[in-house]
């Protein structure tokens, strides 16, 4: 690397320091360095990196079964003990795979956080839904006080649009539609204002209109906060909607990655040409089935 030209008075400490913490500042937010996962003999994923700056989305797409959901869980070292997962995975500077248990416990849901497919799973059914949010709540701020809590349980709520958030803490999720069950799960994934958010399938089981609303927030809630986002589909056209850039996942690895624009128009590996053939336009002929991709 070429030396910095030679100052004619003697440098003020404060420019050291500057320079000491500019390199942090453009890191990336996110770094997945040589990523593999096994279970047993079976390797879910090979040697995989990828990275997300701070602010940006980078859509995850692949089939089924290609090892998406195996790598946001090791991000959050959520996978079962039997998972053997080497390599590298680094948010902020701090190694994740190195953390302690504990430290890993105070960054999930906080720094990073992940919103699931299955609304209706994941949120407990004879639990009001004001409850689960402040839950999330209390799991890192255990001293908050009972009016600041309802304050961020309401104003979580305001944030991803729910209707009447006042009168409608204390009901439950079954009197919620699917899309609105959605919208709690992404609520308490935000309520502590988290880095990076992971969403994985988070519109698969929802029906068109309601899928396009609640992209429409992840993307307002994603630019209004310079969250950064991991977006998990195994639909290019919906990827495509939210992503800065795109990696693309088969069997395990990662074979292109790229801005969203030029997956599109110059896609470069044969299977994300048969993703982007298997994904429907408006110029699609409704009488041809589509590309089997599945
Ligand atoms: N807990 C597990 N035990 C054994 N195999 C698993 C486990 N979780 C995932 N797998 C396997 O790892 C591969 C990747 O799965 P997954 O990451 O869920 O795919 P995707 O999310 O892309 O559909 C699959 O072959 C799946 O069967
Ligand atoms: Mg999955």
């Amino acid at each position: 690397m070429a030396s910095a030209p030679s100052l004619p008075y003697k440098t003020p400490a404060y420019v050291h320091k500057i320079r000491y913490h500019a390199p942090v500042d453009i890191a990336p937010l996110l770094t997945v360095d040589h990523l593999s996962i096994a279970f047993g003999s079976h390797r879910a994923v090979t040697d995989i990196s990828f990275h997300i700056n701070a602010g940006e989305t980078l859509g995850l797409v692949g089939e089924s079964g290609s090892g998406k959901s195996a790598t946001s869980l090791a991000m959050l070292r959520l996978l079962p003990p039997s998972a053997q997962v080497t390599g590298n995975i680094s948010f902020s500077g701090e190694s994740l795979l190195a953390l302690s248990p504990e430290t890993m416990r105070r960054h999930r849901g906080h720094s990073l956080a992940m919103i699931f497919q299955e609304p209706m799973t994941a949120l407990n059914p004879v639990m009001p839904i004001g409850a689960q949010i402040a839950e999330a709540v209390l799991a890192h701020h255990p001293q908050v006080s009972r009016k600041a809590l309802k304050e961020k349980v309401i104003e979580a709520m305001n944030q991803v649009a729910l209707p009447d958030p006042e009168n409608r803490f204390g009901d439950y999720p079954h009197q919620f539609s699917g899309g609105q069950r959605q919208r709690i799960l992404i609520a308490m994934a935000i309520v502590n204002q988290p880095r990076l958010l992971i969403a994985d399938e988070p519109t698969t089981a929802l029906d068109v209109t309601v899928q396009a609303q609640i992209l429409k927030l992840l993307k307002d809630l994603q630019v209004r906060h310079q969250l950064a986002m991991l977006f998990i589909s195994h639909d290019l056209a919906v990827v495509a909607q939210v992503a800065n850039r795109v990696a693309v996942m088969q069997h395990g690895n990662i074979v292109e990655q790229g801005p969203v624009q030029a997956l599109f128009h110059a896609p470069q590996h044969p299977y994300t040409r048969k993703l982007l053939a298997s994904a429907p336009t408006m110029r699609s002929d409704r009488n041809q089935p589509l590309a089997n991709m599945l």
